[in-house]
C-alpha cells in the first residue's frame, strides 16, 4: 500500500526501539517466553503513542516545595483484548493506564472462510468507558477488527482505537472503509496476505507463538 493510499486514521510507528523489538519478535528463533516479553514491551510503547491525544484534567499536587497543578487522565479507558492473542498486550497497557477497565472479547477466525466467529462477550448493556483500545497483535483481513468495532459501537462506545503489532494493507483498508472514525496504531505495515490469510512477512500465528501451541 503506497503511503498516499494510507488512510489518515492509520499510524505506523517509526520509533527505533519498536522497530528493534519487532525484528526480534518476527524471528522464528524467538521462543514463546521471549516472544511474550517482546509483545508486552512493544505494546507498552504503542500504547504510549496511541494515548497522545487522550484527555487530561488538571489536578492540584502538593510537592515538598509548593503547590502546583498537574494533569491526570480524564478519559475512562476500556481495554478490549481480542482472545487469545490480544491477552499478551493487556499487562503492558494496564501499566500505562492502571485504572483502565478490561473487557475481553472472544473471536477466532474460521480457518476455511477467514470470517470471525464470536465466542465470548460479557460486555454490560451500556458503555462504561469513554475511550476503547482494542488490543490484537495481528490485523490481517480486518474481519476480526471490524467485528470487534461493530460490537463496541453497538455497546455505545464513541471513541475507539485499534492497537496492532503488525497490519496488512488488506486489513487497514477494510477497517478504514467500515469504520473511518476509528484510528489504527501499529508497529509495522507488512506487504500482503498469503492464500491462507497470513501476513507476509509477518510473524506467523501470534496466538500460537505466545502460548506455545504451534504444533496443533
Ligand atoms: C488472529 C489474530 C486476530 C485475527 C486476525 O486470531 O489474533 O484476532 O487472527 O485476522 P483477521 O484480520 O483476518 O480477522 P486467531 O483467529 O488466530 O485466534 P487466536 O488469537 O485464538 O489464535
Ligand atoms: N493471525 C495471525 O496470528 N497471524 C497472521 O499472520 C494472520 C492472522
Amino acid at each position: 500500500m503506497p503511503d498516499a493510499a494510507l488512510p489518515a486514521t492509520f499510524h505506523v510507528s517509526t520509533h527505533p526501539a519498536i522497530q528493534h523489538k519487532l525484528a526480534l519478535l518476527r524471528a522464528t528463533s524467538t521462543e514463546p517466553k521471549k516472544f511474550r516479553e517482546l509483545v508486552r514491551e512493544i505494546s507498552w510503547l504503542l500504547g504510549y503513542e496511541a494515548l497522545a491525544d487522550a484527555r487530561t484534567a488538571p489536578v492540584t499536587v502538593q510537592t515538598p516545595m509548593e503547590t502546583t497543578t498537574g494533569a491526570q487522565l480524564a478519559d475512562r479507558i476500556g481495554l478490549i483484548p481480542i482472545l487469545r492473542a490480544g491477552l499478551g498486550m493487556v499487562d503492558a497497557m494496564l501499566e500505562l493506564m492502571p485504572t483502565a477497565e478490561v473487557w475481553h472479547l472472544g473471536l477466532f477466525r474460521d480457518e476455511r472462510t477467514l470470517r470471525p466467529v464470536e465466542y465470548y462477550n460479557k460486555l454490560p448493556d451500556t458503555a462504561t468507558v469513554d475511550l476503547c483500545l482494542i488490543l490484537d497483535p495481528m490485523l490481517a483481513t480486518g474481519g476480526s477488527a471490524t467485528a470487534a468495532i461493530d460490537v463496541l459501537k453497538h455497546w455505545g462506545a464513541r471513541r475507539i482505537k485499534l492497537i496492532n503489532l503488525i497490519a496488512a494493507p488488506e486489513g487497514v483498508r477494510a477497517v478504514a472503509e467500515a469504520h473511518p472514525d476509528v484510528t489504527m496504531h501499529c508497529a509495522a505495515l507488512d506487504r500482503q496476505l498469503n492464500e491462507k490469510g497470513y501476513i507476509l512477512p509477518g510473524l506467523g500465528d501470534a496466538g500460537d507463538r505466545q502460548f506455545g501451541t504451534g504444533h496443533r
